[in-house]
């Protein structure tokens, strides 16, 4: 590693999770149903009916799990609050309990000198704002949403210096709206559109409002970004690459960075009566509400070729069950089709696993909105296995993980100023859609999809591993 810069001093090493996938007490202390509460409630919607009514229970295990994570010498823990226990109803009276047991939780936190990282919203509306005006598709929830974030800026302005607002805002808009895999359950791209634009909105304001709040702090959005390769050298797929990228990508990014929606992909939206409403005022906004970092959560890139007007493309079904295989090409007519990169190793759930892709993408934003990066979210979703005397042999894990760290130290070699890395996840929790088996912890928890067994906590083997990676500061992979 001798050309390689050392990690800086101060660098993040972190793990993320959120509240619906560990949180569980769905119902208690006054908290509210969010969409996800309704949503995991109708047949066939997850991996045999999962839900988070209790989740791995971090509500009540709380202290123990962040016992092990000062245990592990974390440095930074993501979490999120969910907006239904802060306000019940969205935007009515304020539960006082809700927010004394994240004040708990970040006392916790700070008490074992963690630094804790707050995402605003990680996909769990309050059920009551989708009943009352549709969620994301009525502008009301921009001054509600801000509302929800600056009774957070303002309880907790002394305590946390590092927030994010929304958490992958490409991914819960297209599967909510365009996929129909995610709440609200909706195939319509013209209400796709404009509800995204809407969120964009939210997320300016809340960040407007923050620097008047926390001018000291820290805040910007995680994306979901999955950096677009050429299939091959042909420039049709040259092309199709570009297209996705700005298309998947930058029609997100550039936005939060610059406060314009990507020119050709307007162009191409608007002539096919897609692109959003844009009203008097919107664009000011967005430009006030500029990130301090952007948060990068980062799986995967996509491989495109070009396609021809005439593709027909059949929405595939997630892949529930982790069988290998279940590849589908996906794509829009005329723009660009995802192929199988062939080079790459899959996952247990057909990802492809890329980490000089996440050193591409890092230096992508760096030369795109020169703007410091967070890794908020990376990790290796697989089935693991308890075996006797509580021993779980995630070897496979410490691979994947060690692998993107190389690339990271090569990216800040490069150039790219990176704040910390948050692997995905701390304790093994609830997979969207996709149950209790696809774990992502350093501790597994003993629960399955029927059988809440005793939630019992689990060092696997890449615990000690993370552990000594923090203590030399990446210097002992
Ligand atoms: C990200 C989300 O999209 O990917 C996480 O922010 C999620 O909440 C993670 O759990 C992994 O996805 P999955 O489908 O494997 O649970």
């Amino acid at each position: 590693h001798k050309h390689n810069d050392a990690f800086p001093n101060n660098f993040l090493w972190g793990s993320a999770s959120a509240a619906y996938q560990i949180e569980g007490g769905w119902n208690e202390e006054g908290k509210g149903p969010s969409v996800w509460d309704h949503f995991t409630r109708i047949p066939g919607n997850t991996f045999k009916g999962t839900n988070g009514d209790v989740a791995v229970d971090h509500y009540h295990h709380y202290k123990e799990d962040v016992a092990l994570m000062a245990e592990m010498g974390l440095k930074a823990y993501r979490f999120s609050i969910a907006w239904s226990r802060i306000f019940p109803d969205g935007n009515g009276a304020l539960n006082e309990q809700g927010i004394q047991f994240y004040e708990r939780l970040i006392d916790e936190l700070l008490g074992h000198e963690i630094e804790p990282i707050v995402t605003l919203y990680h996909w769990d509306l309050p059920q009551a704002l989708q009943d009352q005006y549709g969620g994301w598709e009525s502008r009301q929830i921009i001054e509600d949403f801000n509302r929800y974030c600056v009774t957070l800026f303002e309880r907790f302005k002394d305590k946390v210096k590092y927030w994010v607002t929304l958490n992958e805002q490409n991914v819960f808009i297209r599967l909510g709206y365009e996929e129909a895999k995610h709440p609200p359950g909706v195939t319509d791209r013209k209400r796709m559109y404009e509800a995204n634009h809407i969120a964009n909105l939210a997320n300016a304001k809340a960040i407007a409002s923050f620097r008047e709040i926390v001018p000291d702090g820290k805040i910007g959005p995680s994306f979901a970004y999955g950096p677009a390769y050429p299939y091959s050298n042909d420039p049709g797929d040259v092309l199709a690459a570009e297209n996705a990228e700005e298309y998947l990508n930058g029609w997100w990014l550039d936005v939060y960075c610059d406060g314009e929606y990507p020119k050709t992909i307007w162009k191409y939206l608007e002539q096919r009566g897609l692109s959003p409403t844009l009203e008097e005022g919107d664009t000011a906004l967005l430009k006030s509400g500029k990130p301090d970092f952007l948060g990068v959560n980062y799986y995967q890139t996509g491989t495109f070729a070009e396609s021809p007007l005439n593709d027909v493309f059949q929405s595939s079904k997630e892949n529930h069950d982790g069988k290998k295989g279940q590849f589908k090409e996906s794509g829009i007519a005329g723009l660009f089709k995802r192929k199988r990169n062939n080079t790459l190793e899959t996952t247990d759930w057909d990802w492809e696993i890329d980490p000089i892709g996440l050193r591409i993408g890092l230096r992508r934003i760096t030369s795109r909105y020169r703007l410091p990066v967070m890794v908020t979210e990376n990790g290796l979703g697989a089935f693991d296995k308890l075996e006797k005397n509580n021993v779980v042999q995630d070897d496979y894990r410490i691979d994947y993980i060690r692998q993107h760290i190389e690339q990271l130290q090569a990216a800040i070699t490069d150039g790219v100023d990176l704040i910390g890395y948050c692997t995905w996840s701390f304790t093994d929790l609830l997979s969207w859609l996709n149950g209790y088996q696809k774990r992502y912890g350093f501790i597994y928890v003993d629960r399955d999809e029927t059988d809440e067994k005793d939630l019992r906590r689990v060092k696997k083997k890449s615990f000690d591993w993370y552990r000594t990676v923090i203590a030399t500061n990446g210097g002992n992979l």
